[in-house]
C-alpha cells in the first residue's frame, strides 16, 4: 500500500471514529438507564482516543486530518436519528454492533498492509482491540434484552 493510499484510510478512519464519538455522545444522551448511558459516555472517551490517535499519525505524516463527513449513515444504509437510539436500546445495540464489526473488519485489513511502520502498526491494533471489547459489551447487554 503506498504513502497516499494509507493517508486516505487513515483520513476514513479519523472521520469514521469522528462520528463514533457524536453517535455514542448522542446515544448517551437519549439513554434512560444510567448504566447504559454511563458505559456509552465511556466508550465515546476512548472513541476520542481514537480520533486522537489517528490525527497525530496524519500530522507526523505532514498533514492536516481531513473530516470525509458522514461515514455511519450509508454504512449501515440508516439516518444519523434512527441510529441515534429513537427505536430503544435493542435495535440500538445491534446497529452499534455491524458497526463495531465493520470498524474491525476495516483496521484488520490495515493491519495487514501498513508494512514496517511499527508505530502505525500498535496504534491499529490499540483501536481493534478497543473496538472488540466495545462489541463484546454491546453484545453482552445485548442478551439482558433478548426474550
Ligand atoms: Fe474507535
Ligand atoms: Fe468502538
Amino acid at each position: 500500500m503506498n504513502d497516499r493510499t494509507i493517508m486516505a484510510k487513515l483520513n476514513w478512519f479519523y472521520s469514521l471514529e469522528l462520528n463514533q464519538v457524536d453517535l455514542y455522545t448522542a446515544q448517551a444522551h437519549a439513554l434512560e438507564d444510567i448504566y447504559l448511558a454511563k458505559t456509552f459516555a465511556r466508550i465515546a472517551a476512548i472513541e476520542q482516543q481514537h480520533v486522537d490517535n489517528l490525527a497525530e499519525e496524519i500530522k507526523k505524516r505532514g498533514k492536516e486530518p481531513t473530516y470525509l463527513g458522514d461515514i455511519i449513515s450509508p454504512l449501515l444504509g440508516k439516518t444519523a436519528g434512527t441510529i441515534s437510539g429513537l427505536l430503544g436500546p435493542k435495535l440500538m445495540l445491534k446497529m452499534d454492533i455491524t458497526l463495531e464489526e465493520k470498524a474491525m473488519h476495516d483496521y484488520k485489513n490495515l493491519i495487514l498492509h501498513v508494512g514496517n511502520d511499527r508505530h502505525l502498526f500498535d496504534i491499529l491494533w490499540d483501536n481493534l482491540l478497543d473496538e472488540d471489547l466495545h462489541t463484546a459489551w454491546f453484545a453482552n447487554k445485548l442478551k439482558e434484552f433478548a426474550g
